[in-house]
């Protein structure tokens, strides 16, 4: 996500200052704030997180260390200098049980660790009473880094066969479009007095699928953007047999009507956005794989 911001044309009169890990590890709760103190934000977006979902299982501490505690050290800090956090969570606050789409005002009932620990930083954000946004997002995909969509084409390198879960939906969330609906937030909130109202949303895709469906829309654009990379057979399999450490809700849909009609940011089109970010990653796999 942090690499999909510093990917943007950023407007005029605006200068982001970046931040990573060699700025501060965001869990020395002195060092965060003393960078935060230095760089002095009018706004400050969130973009760290411990994501590795099933390792969290095994390293409690760790992962709310980062999705709990730094939250809200950052957002004491917003509080006290006034100035408006934008921080990211998850589907997997929910446990996946509804049936229909999760709005923002659906009990959470996290699964597994890193949902709880996102839960915890949620709630240390609204109890600081920093003013803030929480986008909860979910299946993020993007050119770099991680994600679902690298590894869908990095395994089709070496498997002709895939297994993949049909029995999770969710709606999958395409980093460039999550970095520009970033860029509408903060556009109403610095020209518009009323124009990006301070709460809770969910900002995630259009279109619910489950991960063999979006597997199969990887393939399928992969075929449009290079004809030569290997197509797998796909073969849909339940979450019993694909067994992971951590629990995941086997219904992520986030519903994002209230973030279209407050903020006037609507569900993010993934399917369309497939095609540059598969081809981003095959000249990436292309050039750093044996
Ligand atoms: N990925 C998903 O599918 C997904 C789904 C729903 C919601 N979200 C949420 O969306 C947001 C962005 O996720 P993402 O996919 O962009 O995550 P990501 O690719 O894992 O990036 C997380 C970033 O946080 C940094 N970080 C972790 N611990 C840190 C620490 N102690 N100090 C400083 N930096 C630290 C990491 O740095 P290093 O590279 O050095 O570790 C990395 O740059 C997160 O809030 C995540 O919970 C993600």
């Amino acid at each position: 996500m942090g690499r999909a911001l510093a990917d943007l044309a950023w407007p005029p009169g605006v200068q982001p200052i970046w931040a990573g890990r060699q700025e501060a590890d965001i869990t020395d709760a002195a060092a965060l704030t003393d960078l935060l103190t230095r760089s002095a934000p009018d706004m400050i977006v969130n973009c760290a997180a411990y994501t590795q979902v099933d390792k969290a299982e095994s390293e409690p501490e760790s992962a709310f260390a980062v999705n709990a505690r730094a939250p809200g050290t950052i957002a004491a800090y917003c509080r006290s200098a006034q100035v408006p956090l934008l921080h990211f969570s998850t589907d997997y606050v929910f446990d996946g049980s509804k049936d229909g789409p999760y709005t923002e005002d659906d009990p959470v009932a996290p699964l597994g660790v890193y949902g709880a620990s996102k839960v915890a930083g949620e709630d240390a954000i609204r109890a600081s009473g920093a003013d803030h946004w929480i986008w909860r997002t979910a299946w993020v995909f993007g050119p770099h880094r991680a994600n679902f969509v690298r590894t869908m084409l990095r395994a089709a390198m070496t498997n002709s066969r895939l297994s993949v879960v049909d029995d999770q939906i969710g709606t999958p969330a395409p980093t460039p479009g999550l970095a520009a609906a970033v860029l509408t937030l903060m556009d109403r909130w610095r020209h518009e007095s009323a124009g990006a109202p301070y709460g809770t949303y969910h900002v995630s895709g259009d279109e619910p699928v489950s991960w063999h469906g979006l597997a199969t829309a990887i393939f399928e654009a992969a075929e449009t953007v290079a004809p030569d990379w290997p197509r797998p057979e796909l073969t849909a399999i339940p979450t019993a047999q694909w067994p992971t450490p951590a629990r995941r809700p086997a219904n992520s849909r986030l519903a994002g009507a209230r973030a279209a009609s407050v903020l006037g940011i609507p569900p993010i089109a993934w399917r369309s956005a497939l095609p540059s970010i598969v081809a981003a990653i095959i000249e990436d796999l292309r050039e750093t794989s044996p």
